[in-house]
């Protein structure tokens, strides 16, 4: 049987991309473009929120996912977390044990932000914060056990600075080169959690995650009324073996310094 027109799976389309572009609106005129400075309590943090800095109270994906990484233990790891925005999940991360924390944003006030959160939440002396566009600053070297990123989930142009915490260009582009680049800098069996959203081109990721050479799955699924935010666990492939290592199912390399790429 066919449905009249107007009950039509495009309706609804066009209803749902009618709402995003409303609450974008929204959320972009009185959260992310705002120009005076907040102080927020999330996660249990005290956090400032410097102008055009993303509201980790407000956009709830911050929240559900420092609550996550909240039950991971990271003692002794160097974690990296890029898009930091307060640096609420780089604090998550020296919160679970972390001996060390980098926390870059592309936004100079969220680098800005970082240590006097940091220290507002007793994890001042772990945790640092470079301004940068992804790994720019960083050698392409094993240098981290963990990547942590919740990076823009529309993929839409930016308007402005404050909007690159909302859209990260068409196809994702602002962020796609991200897998290539942790995985260079990852340590072997080293782990990189990212979270999307529904609203992704949850596709385009996972190939781009793939290609990378890592093995996926989706650790987390949360779920609000328009929305679910997807927490990919992304852990690295091995390329070659050395003498005397060994592999596990999916060629996922566990043995520190057992894979060469
Ligand atoms: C969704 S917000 C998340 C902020 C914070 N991690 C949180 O969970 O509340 C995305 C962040 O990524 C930053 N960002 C966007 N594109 C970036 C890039 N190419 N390099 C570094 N940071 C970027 C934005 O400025 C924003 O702070």
């Amino acid at each position: 049987m066919k449905l009249p027109g107007s009950f039509g799976f495009p309706r609804v389309v066009r209803f749902f991309r009618f709402l995003g572009g409303t609450i974008h609106f929204l959320s972009y005129h009185f959260i992310l473009g705002r120009r005076d400075t907040r102080l927020s309590r999330t996660a249990g943090m005290r956090l400032i929120v410097r102008p055009t800095v993303f509201h980790p109270r407000y956009f709830i994906s911050s929240r559900r996912f420092a609550e996550f990484i909240d039950t991971l233990n990271l003692g002794g790891k160097r974690v990296l977390d890029v898009g930091t925005g307060t640096g609420i999940l780089a604090i998550a991360a020296a919160r679970a044990g972390a001996e060390t924390v980098i926390a870059t944003d592309i936004n100079p006030n969220a680098a800005l932000s970082v240590p006097d959160n940091a220290r507002a939440n007793g994890v001042g002396d772990r945790v640092n914060a470079v301004c940068m566009n992804l790994f720019s600053g960083f050698l392409p070297a094993p240098l981290f056990d963990v990547i942590i990123a919740n990076p823009p989930k529309h993929a839409d142009e930016p308007r402005d600075l404050a909007d690159r915490g909302w859209h990260g260009g068409p196809q994702h582009r602002d962020i796609a080169p991200l897998f290539d680049e942790a995985s260079e800098r990852l340590k072997p069996g080293g782990e990189l959690y990212v979270m999307f959203s529904s609203h992704s081109d949850l596709g385009l990721i996972e190939n781009l995650i793939e290609r990378a050479g890592f093995n996926f799955r989706v650790v987390k699924k949360y779920s609000i009324l328009i929305d679910s935010f997807v927490l990919y666990e992304c852990t690295r492939r091995c390329f070659g073996f050395a003498a005397g290592s060994r592999l596990v199912a999916g060629n996922t390399c566990y043995k520190e310094g057992a894979c060469e790429r």
